[in-house]
This record gives structure tokens, sequence and C-alpha cells, in this order.
């Protein structure tokens, strides 16, 4: 039995970008915290609301109906006062006045540190990786990117459909503002001809016109092109493929239609393992952790160690990827 003077709570917040799996992972923290006695909150609007005490008890109920549900019912919000002691210290207040001896981020690497800030001061925080770009180094996989891959993948595909029918060759534009990680797999996913990501030298002659002209010599007629939305200009790329090769060239920029939908089998199940995972270590009075998938295993680093390291890019994917996609 749990005497209620001791009850501990723990709380929990999504910040940055939404990713689709993030309500899943949110769901599992509840559920799971719930089973070990703790009451939980759930803080709107990520760091805004810790500052700004915008917390809501949890319960088994209030996560029924959202593992299918894309985006955050928390909501999520990009809060620049938070890396400020004074929002540092009124987040922790906030915390301390509901007995609440730890709190989940899910994020991507900027939530991460300011788990690892709140952490130091005193607020055990684990982190769990969810971004559509992932791009965080500690980690093989983050929350959401399955299901941006196959969004892309769909999207993809109807454009291949005008794209065939016109002979054009299709330019999409895939977010990932500073990593080519989406761009990769859904360039791989959708038979791009070519895929251009920040990451890795690209030469216009020689990874575009002198392989398409060669490939259109032995009957290819359709063509797409990745392009990462760090190296972006996809609109001036189908022009400028048009004018080198002849081949009629359209550009389509995907925007946040890929951060929205609901999350796939993969998306749901490393999410709710994850949410599992970090209550687990809170409920040691673990904390300034983040959970990590590495070997293909869920298992957790030290928030400091995670986002010091450095996550080389899978040139040997890219490398398939020209040599298939032809
Ligand atoms: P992501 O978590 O997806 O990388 P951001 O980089 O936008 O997204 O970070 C989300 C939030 O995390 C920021 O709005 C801010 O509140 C907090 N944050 C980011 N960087 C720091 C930092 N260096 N110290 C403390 N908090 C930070
Ligand atoms: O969440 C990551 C990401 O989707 C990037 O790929 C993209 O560049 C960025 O967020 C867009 O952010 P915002 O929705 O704030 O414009």
């Amino acid at each position: 039995m749990i005497n209620m003077a001791d009850k501990k709570a723990i709380a929990v917040l999504t910040s940055g970008g939404d990713a689709p799996g993030m309500n899943v992972a949110v769901r599992s923290v509840v559920r799971t915290a719930i089973a070990k006695g703790f009451t939980v909150y759930g803080v709107k609007e990520g760091y805004f609301g810790l500052v700004n005490d915008m917390f809501e008890e949890l319960t088994l109920r209030s996560v029924s109906d959202i593992i299918n549900r894309g985006g955050t019912f928390l909501r999520s919000a990009r809060c620049l006062e938070f890396k400020e002691e004074w929002a540092m210290q009124q987040a922790i207040e906030n915390c301390k006045k509901r007995n609440i001896l730890g709190l989940v981020v899910i994020g991507g690497d900027g939530s991460f540190r300011g788990a690892k800030d709140l952490s130091e001061r005193g607020l055990p925080a684990v982190g769990i990786p969810a971004t559509i770009d992932n791009d965080i180094s500690a980690s093989e996989y983050s929350i959401g990117f399955d299901t941006a891959i196959d969004t892309v993948m769909e999207m993809a595909d109807r454009v291949r459909d005008t794209s065939d029918s016109h002979l054009r060759c299709a330019v999409l534009e895939v977010m990932g503002r500073h990593a080519g990680w989406l761009a990769l797999e859904s360039g791989i996913a959708v038979g791009a001809s070519a895929i251009v990501v920040a990451e890795v030298p690209f030469d216009f002659e020689k990874d575009i016109v002198e392989p398409f002209k060669k490939h259109i010599a032995n009957g290819k007629q359709c063509f797409i092109v990745v392009v990462a939305e760090g190296v972006g200009g996809s609109t001036e790329l189908a022009k400028k493929i048009e004018a080198a090769t002849g081949i009629e060239s359209r550009a389509t920029i995907l925007g946040h239609v890929q951060r929205g939908g609901s999350p796939t089998a993969k998306d749901r199940i490393i999410a709710t393992k994850m949410g599992h995972y970090a209550v687990g270590l809170l409920e040691k009075r673990i904390g300034k952790r983040v959970v990590v998938m590495r070997e293909n295993k869920i298992t957790d680093l030290d928030i400091f160690e995670a986002l010091s390291m450095k996550k080389p890019f899978d040139i040997e994917s890219y490398n398939i990827a020209k040599e298939v996609n032809i």
C-alpha cells in the first residue's frame, strides 16, 4: 500500500518540433508511472508550461484514444527564456510544490540540453528521443522517423504517378534543416535517382547530368530527385535539370505534411518501450539520462555524454542508393 503522504509524482512534457509517436510515449509514461504508484502531471507546451505552471494531473483515461494520433496533445513549444537561470529556478519550484521527483522530456537535442540543466540543478530529468529528423547523435532511432519516411513515400508515389504520365523529373524537397537522414532513407524508399544532402558533396554535372543522360540513352524516362531541406533550392534545381538534360522538371516541397499523421507500428512500439524505460529510471531516482536505441536495443546514457556524441552519416546506404536507383 502506498502511503498518500509519501506519494511521489513525476511530470512529462513534449518539446521542440512535434513528431508522430510523441502521444504514444506520453501514454506509456503515464500508464507505467501510475502502475508504479506515482501521481503523473502532464506539462502543457513544453518548457514554457514548466516555467508558467501549466500542469495537469493525468489519469489512465487522460491518455485513452491517443495511440493512433500524430502531434502531441500536451502541445509543444520553443521557449527561449528557459535557458535563463530565473526560468529554470521557477520550473524547479513548480515541480517541488507538487512533490515531483523527476521529469520525462520527449524531444530532440535542444530539449535534452534543458533536461541536463534541470538535472544539474536538482530535478532529475530523463530524455526520450523524438524528432522526424532522426538526428539525435546518441540514438540510432528517434520516434517519428519511420512515420515521416512512410509519409514521404506515400506523397512521392503520388508525385510519381503524375511525373510518369508527363515523362517528367520530380524534385522532392523533404524536411531536415540540419540533417539529411530523412532525405537519405526516403530517397532509398522512393527509388530516387539522386539524393542531395548537406553531408555528402554534390556535383551537379557528375551526380545528375551525366547519369541522367546515360540512363535516358538506355531507356529510362522518369526521374525522382530527393533534396534535403538543409540544402534547399529545389525549385532552382528543377530548372537547372530541365535546362541541362531536356527533361521537363517540377519541384515539390513537402513541408509540414511530413510531421503529421498516425504513427506507424514501429513508432508506437518504440515509443511505448522508451516511455516505460524512462519511468523505470526515475523510479530508481536516476536522472540526467537519455533513453536511446543502440545496436537495436533500448538503453540509456548520461545526457552530457549523449549530447557530445557525433553521428556519422550513413554513407554506405547513400552509395547503395546510387547503385540501385538507376
Ligand atoms: P529540439 O528539442 O527538437 O532539438 P529545440 O532545439 O527547439 O528543439 O529545443 C526545444 C526547447 O528546448 C527550446 O525551446 C528551449 O526551451 C530548450 N532548450 C534548447 N536549447 C537549450 C539549452 N542550451 N539550454 C536549455 N534549454 C534549451
Ligand atoms: O522537427 C524537425 C523539423 O521538422 C525540421 O526538419 C524542420 O526544419 C523544422 O523542424 C521546422 O520547424 P518549424 O515547424 O518550427 O518551422
